[in-house]
């Protein structure tokens, strides 16, 4: 578990970890944090953070808003590469292998560590061609990728009443749009 508190006058984060120990039998260490540092250009955001997470557990990061919880989750795929000038320090193992380091391959790395969002992003494509996206890029046979896709989006609105008709274009950020339900 982390736990963190905000310094009034900013930013940092006094973020203290405190981790429960995982049972036993499923002590197998992904991801491993040793004295990693983040800045914003000067602006310190994370201290000193060295945490383990487990295959097959869950982990919690908890803290108030601001104290870098979504800077520690976007540092575990290098998504903070794209923001200038931030730095980093200490090094995130993912499975032993330095994620940090200047060799690794960005976009193979963001493919093993996924991100879901707070809030939906879509592409301002249908609903379909959305999740077909990862597929199409992925080179999946266009037919393979076509039905595998189809099933993912028959069994998406089969299971929700907010999803709008898959061929419809999608913009902004709510995918129930303003559609009647089960359209
Ligand atoms: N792109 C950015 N540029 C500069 N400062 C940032 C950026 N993103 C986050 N911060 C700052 O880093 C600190 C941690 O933010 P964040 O990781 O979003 O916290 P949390 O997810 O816990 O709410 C905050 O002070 C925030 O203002
Ligand atoms: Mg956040």
């Amino acid at each position: 578990m982390v736990t963190a508190t905000t310094d009034r006058e900013f930013p940092l984060l006094r973020t203290e970890v405190r981790e429960r120990p995982a049972a036993a039998s499923a002590k197998e260490i992904r991801v491993c944090a040793r004295n990693f540092r983040l800045w914003y250009r000067d602006r310190q955001a994370l201290d000193d953070i060295s945490l383990d997470i487990y295959s097959r557990q869950i982990t919690a990061i908890i803290g108030p808003s601001g104290c870098g919880k979504s800077t520690f989750l976007r540092s575990l795929n290098r998504m903070n590469d794209l923001i200038p000038g931030v730095r980093a320090s200490g090094e995130i193992l993912l499975d032993g292998h330095n994620l940090l380091a200047p060799d690794v391959d960005v976009v193979a790395l963001r493919r093993r560590v996924g991100m879901v969002f707070q809030q939906p992003n879509p592409f301002p494509k249908s609903i379909f061609d959305n999740v077909a996206y990862g597929l199409r890029i992925n080179g999946l046979a266009s037919n393979a990728g076509e039905r595998a896709a189809r099933r993912v989006v028959g069994a998406a609105r089969a299971s929700t009443h907010t999803l709008p008709r898959a061929g419809r274009p999608l913009f902004g950020r709510n995918l129930s749009g303003n559609q009647s339900p089960g359209a």
